[in-house]
């Protein structure tokens, strides 16, 4: 199976320049599904690598629910670790808006 580094740190100038083409790119496929707040970059940046962001914007999850799918993910699915402190932001933007009451639920 294929396997993407997901190691690629996701900081600073790297992430700017992400969430430039992101913003500008709002109108293309990928860019307009998930809430466009702080750490919508990581979540493209490490999420998309195997399956489409509508399988993350279609889960609702509390923090901790979110974080055993983390968990799941890397011990059953390969993904690489997460390492800090981008984990938690990865994890402060899924409770925000894709937390049990899924506000963020996708409608297309
Ligand atoms: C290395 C590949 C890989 C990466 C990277 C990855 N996933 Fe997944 N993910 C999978 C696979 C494979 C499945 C489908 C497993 C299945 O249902 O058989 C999946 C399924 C899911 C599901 C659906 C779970 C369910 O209940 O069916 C969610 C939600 C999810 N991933 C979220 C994420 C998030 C959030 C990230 C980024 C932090 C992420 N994934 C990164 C491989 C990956």
């Amino acid at each position: 199976m294929w396997r993407p580094s997901v190691r690629r740190k996701v900081s600073g100038r790297g992430a700017a320049a992400l969430a430039a083409v992101l913003t500008l790119g709002a109108s293309a496929a990928t860019a307009d599904v998930l809430v466009e707040e702080d750490g919508v970059d990581l979540i493209y940046a490490y999420c998309t690598a195997c399956h489409s962001e509508m399988i993350v914007a279609q889960q609702g999850q509390t923090r901790e629910g979110w974080d055993k799918l983390l968990v799941w993910m890397v011990d059953e699915q390969g993904m690489a670790e997460i390492d800090e402190p981008d984990r938690t932001e990865v994890l402060d933007y899924l409770e925000a808006h894709y937390n049990t009451d899924r506000p963020n639920f996708p409608r297309r």
